[in-house]
């Protein structure tokens, strides 16, 4: 296995260093590859096997992966210019909405003002807006329900017994804070399906990625549960307030559309993964003083930080880069596809001490790249980071409540 795993992060290097018609063919053999082995273990495991052989840096999944944490902080400051990938997939750009935002690249590199309009407009029209909403007591139960679910499936919970309800808590919440909007047990049964199937004819994201997306005649499944989903978001309290202006100048369908995208794929899976590892992965003997919302804050973006929810972050190089790969100075010609790593570079040990350590106190807790941010540099910065935060932070302060909401029969 570690041969073939050497064995193909150099011809990948080899292949990336010489982009041309042939190898470009060739590169889509090792994505395929690579893509597959990726999905099957979990993205600790991938990356971290190949970490272990060649350091922070290394080719795979057709691209050079980025985990040294200054280059990655760099990529993420940087303007960037994007083409259709999200995180480990290379995907179908006609399948998505002109508008969707991990697409379109910064104006300075080949892009246009299509990236910072849209983002803007969801920013003001939902996100902002939002944050009041995590304080709304059927937020809050929300989570209480999921905590005392917990409290009932052991100590660590058993993830198998209440990843579904996990599941219908994180689409509840955000429907509600983002939207307003309250879902019937039909409604949420179907837009569970859409965002968290794992079935390429039924999951937003799957029927959009290759090699996994159906054929387009065998996509009515995903266009039913789109068109439920579509017409909630359109409907909702919240979207029937927004009028477009001169500034915000999407219509009501393209905003909607946007939204349900961003929801699917950066929302509701970023979001899984955060609630997972903060119901599973805080040691237990750690003391947290529920009364002190920023301690409550620090446990959460130190559990974002050891375990992150979002890994890779695709973009195209704009100048010839060196990157050490494996102790050796590797040079890949502008435009060649890197990703810029958060998973990798959280744990860099040159910038976090002890990086394998949970410790929620250290000094440059605010240095981890988790919500694809660093410093000032925030022009990708998730938009729904403060909505995370809160309900991450809010789940964190029910766990150490003694259960006390009585548990809703499932739909
Ligand atoms: C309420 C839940 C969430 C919502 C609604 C949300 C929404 C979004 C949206 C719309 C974007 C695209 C921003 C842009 O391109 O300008 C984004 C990007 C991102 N989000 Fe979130 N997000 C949520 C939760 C999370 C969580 C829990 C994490 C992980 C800690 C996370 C990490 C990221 C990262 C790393 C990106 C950058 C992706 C890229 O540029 O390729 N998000 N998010």
């Amino acid at each position: 296995m570690s041969l073939f795993i050497r064995l193909s992060n150099r011809l990948q290097i080899l292949l990336l260093q010489h982009p041309n018609i042939l190898t470009s063919a060739l590169m889509k053999i090792f994505y395929v590859v690579d893509v597959i082995s990726y999905s099957i273990v979990t993205p600790q495991e991938f990356l971290g096997k190949r970490q272990k052989i060649f350091g922070n840096n290394f080719a795979a999944l057709g691209r050079i992966i980025v985990g040294e944490y200054n280059l990655t902080a760099k990529i993420i400051a940087e303007p960037q210019q994007r083409e259709p990938y999200i995180g480990r997939f290379r995907c179908i750009p006609e399948r998505f909405s002109k508008n969707f935002l991990l697409f379109l690249s910064d104006q300075e590199v080949k892009g246009n003002t299509a990236h910072k309009k849209a983002r803007s407009a969801v920013l003001e029209v939902v996100f902002k807006p939002a944050f009041n909403n995590t304080e709304s007591r059927e937020a809050k139960d929300l989570l209480h329900q999921l905590a005392t679910l917990a409290h009932q499936h052991g100590n660590p919970p058993d993830l198998d017994e209440i990843s579904d309800d996990i599941q219908r808590t994180i689409i509840q919440y955000i429907m509600l804070v983002l939207l307003e909007v309250k879902l019937s047990p039909q409604q949420l049964s179907s837009l569970k399906t859409l965002f968290f199937s794992a079935k390429p004819r039924e999951s937003l994201l799957i029927s959009r990625v290759k090699p996994l997306a159906p054929s387009a005649n065998k996509l009515q499944e995903v266009k039913r549960l789109e068109a439920i989903a579509l017409n909630l978001i359109e409907n909702s309290p919240v979207i029937s307030r927004y009028v477009p202006t001169t500034d915000n100048d999407l219509s009501r369908t393209e905003l909607s559309t946007l939204l349900l995208e961003a929801i699917a794929i950066a929302g509701c899976l970023g979001s899984e993964s955060l609630l997972r590892s903060l119901l599973t992965k805080v040691p237990q003997d750690l003391e947290i003083d529920v009364e002190d919302r920023f301690e409550v804050l620090r446990v959460v973006l130190e559990t974002a930080r050891r375990y992150a929810p979002v890994n890779n972050i695709n973009t195209i190089t704009q100048a010839e880069t060196a990157v050490t790969i494996n102790g050796r100075k590797r040079k890949f010609p502008k435009g060649t596809l890197f990703s810029a790593n958060i998973g990798l570079a959280n744990l860099d040990g040159t910038v976090f001490k002890n990086p394998l350590d949970f410790n929620p106190h250290r000094d440059n807790l605010m240095a981890a790249l988790s919500f694809n941010s660093v410093g000032e540099a925030k022009r990708r910065e998730c938009p729904g980071r403060g909505i995370a935060e809160k309900m991450g932070s809010d789940l964190l302060v029910a766990l150490q409540c003694k259960p006390t909401t009585p548990v809703p029969a499932k739909e």
